[in-house]
């Protein structure tokens, strides 16, 4: 099971490697780093959101936590990391991982993260805007939980990729810039920046309008 699952992997990421090298996205690829790390470039993504030592950071849809040690080092510890998840395992291994401060792990409901209201400096949502429900209602309501100045950072699989890269990641795993920015102002958010950075996802940050 192990062996197949390595397997799979393998194929998986030499699949995703020849759908970027055939785009011009090439260039934004760590070579320094090795699967995830590759593509994801988690460092560089959470140095380009400025987040401040001490600040308050949520990772919305923490999953197993990937983010987590790198908002952790950017916040240092007089700041705070939520780490939000709908799941209840997700949350319990999360937990487990991070048992300390700065990490406050929260299990959220599908239609609130359970944030503290007026505290959060940035929430950062990777690969998980498109599993939320009802978007413009969610992130409006999201709005209460920010702090003054507070921001929103999303980083989406793009579903305008093009050529062989679109063949191997299913639509409804992705979203388009357009639409996560029309649904974004129909929350209430102006858009700040697209940091135009990673191979295969957008990055855009929105504060309330
Ligand atoms: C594809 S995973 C991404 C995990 C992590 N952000 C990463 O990039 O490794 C999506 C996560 O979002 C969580 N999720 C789904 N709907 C959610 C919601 N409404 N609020 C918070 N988390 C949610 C899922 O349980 C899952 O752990």
């Amino acid at each position: 099971m192990t062996r197949r699952r390595y397997l799979l992997g393998a194929i998986a990421i030499v699949l995703i490697a020849i759908g970027v090298f055939s785009s011009e996205n090439v260039t934004r690829l760590d070579f320094t780093a090795w699967g995830r790390g590759m593509w994801q470039r988690p460092t560089d993504l959470v140095a380009a959101l400025d987040i401040e030592r001490g600040q308050r950071v949520a990772d919305l849809g923490a999953g197993k936590g990937y983010f987590i040690p790198y908002l952790q080092d950017a916040v240092g510890p007089g700041g705070v990391v939520f780490a939000v998840d709908v799941e209840a395992d997700k949350t319990a291994a999360l937990e487990e991982r991070f048992p300390d401060a700065p990490v406050q792990v929260i299990l959220g409901g599908y239609d609130d993260p359970k944030l503290p209201d007026r505290s959060v400096d940035l929430i950062l949502v990777v690969n998980t805007y498109h599993h939320i429900d009802d978007r413009t209602a969610y992130f409006a309501k999201l709005k209460s939980d920010l702090a003054p100045g507070g921001r929103v950072a999303i980083v989406e699989l793009d579903r305008e990729l093009s050529g062989l890269l679109a063949l191997f990641f299913p639509e409804d795993h992705a979203s388009t810039l357009g639409n996560v920015r029309a649904e974004m102002r129909a929350a209430g958010y102006r858009e700040l920046e697209v940091k135009e950075m990673l191979p295969i996802q957008f990055v855009v940050v929105f504060a309330p309008e």
